[in-house]
């Protein structure tokens, strides 16, 4: 298989070959354990705490939420937010290919749920998981043609968003586009994004300009994210941890 085109930091170590591995045993036993990956606690607990009763009360009266997944990768975070496991729960679960196969904890609300990726091979599991229900494969830096109407509609019709160490990947023009589809719709909707210390601070702070332009802000919390490679301690030195900012923003209805 090609290596996509992945854009990242420098001074970040890059896990490309992790995220188009074919299934998440690599990605759990190289990032969640070996580096104490212990992100998804945290976007759990900022999701139960700022989106969580609010989707349990709208999935009462419309059915069913649409969920978007935005380089979500193999689904850790879908399964933290909408599954409600934690981190040893989602280790657990990814300790073989056979175990990972099924997610071992229900939704705790109806939802449709997207997963949007560059890795097909993530897409793929996270559909045959059970994870994902619909997968678009794309370049968010540069969508072909033909898979932009489908990302738009995607985007647009989310009512909860969200992207977790993913946006530093993407460039300015691209995390436009799509906070412009998401907003587009005139109807309440939740987004939590977190955003990466101490990779490309200047980089963040644009996006998070361009989200409060959009969004209103409802909330956020300071986390570890996970530890440092060495390759990252070398370019940091004396840091220890990736830390993260989690974000939740509201589209006004
Ligand atoms: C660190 S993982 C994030 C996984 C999960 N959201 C989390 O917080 O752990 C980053 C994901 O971004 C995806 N990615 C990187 N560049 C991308 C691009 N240009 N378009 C779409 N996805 C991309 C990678 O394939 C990978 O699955």
């Amino acid at each position: 298989m090609s290596k996509p085109d992945v854009k990242t930091d420098e001074k970040k170590q890059h896990f490309d070959d992790i995220y188009v591995a074919e299934n998440p045993v690599p990605f759990k036993e190289r990032i969640l354990d070996a580096l104490e990956y212990v992100s998804d606690n945290f976007n759990r607990q900022t999701f139960d705490r700022l989106v969580l009763p609010w989707a349990q009360q709208k999935a009462d009266t419309a059915g069913i939420l649409n969920f978007v997944d935005l380089a979500g990768c193999f689904g850790n975070t879908t399964m933290a937010t909408l599954n409600g496991m934690d981190y040893d729960a989602i280790r657990n679960n990814w300790r073989s290919p056979e175990a990972a196969a099924s997610v071992d904890q229900p939704r705790r609300f109806p939802a449709h749920v997207t997963g949007i990726d560059i890795s097909a091979n993530a897409l793929a599991y996270g559909k045959s998981a059970g994870i994902y229900d619909e997968t678009i494969e794309a370049d968010l830096n540069k969508p072909a043609p033909e898979t932009r109407p489908e990302l738009d509609k995607a985007l647009q019709q989310a009512d909860i968003l969200i992207s977790t160490a993913a946006l530093i990947y993407l460039e300015p023009p691209a995390i436009e586009k799509i906070l412009d589809a998401f907003a587009s719709k005139n109807e309440e909707g939740y987004m939590l994004v977190n955003f990466l210390n101490p990779f490309a601070l200047e980089k963040a702070d644009a996006t998070k300009r361009m989200l409060l332009e959009r969004f209103e802000f409802v909330g956020s919390m300071a986390s570890r994210h996970r530890r440092l490679s060495e390759l990252e301690r070398e370019n940091y030195p004396g840091e220890d941890w990736a830390l993260l900012e989690i974000w939740v923003l509201r589209r006004k209805g």
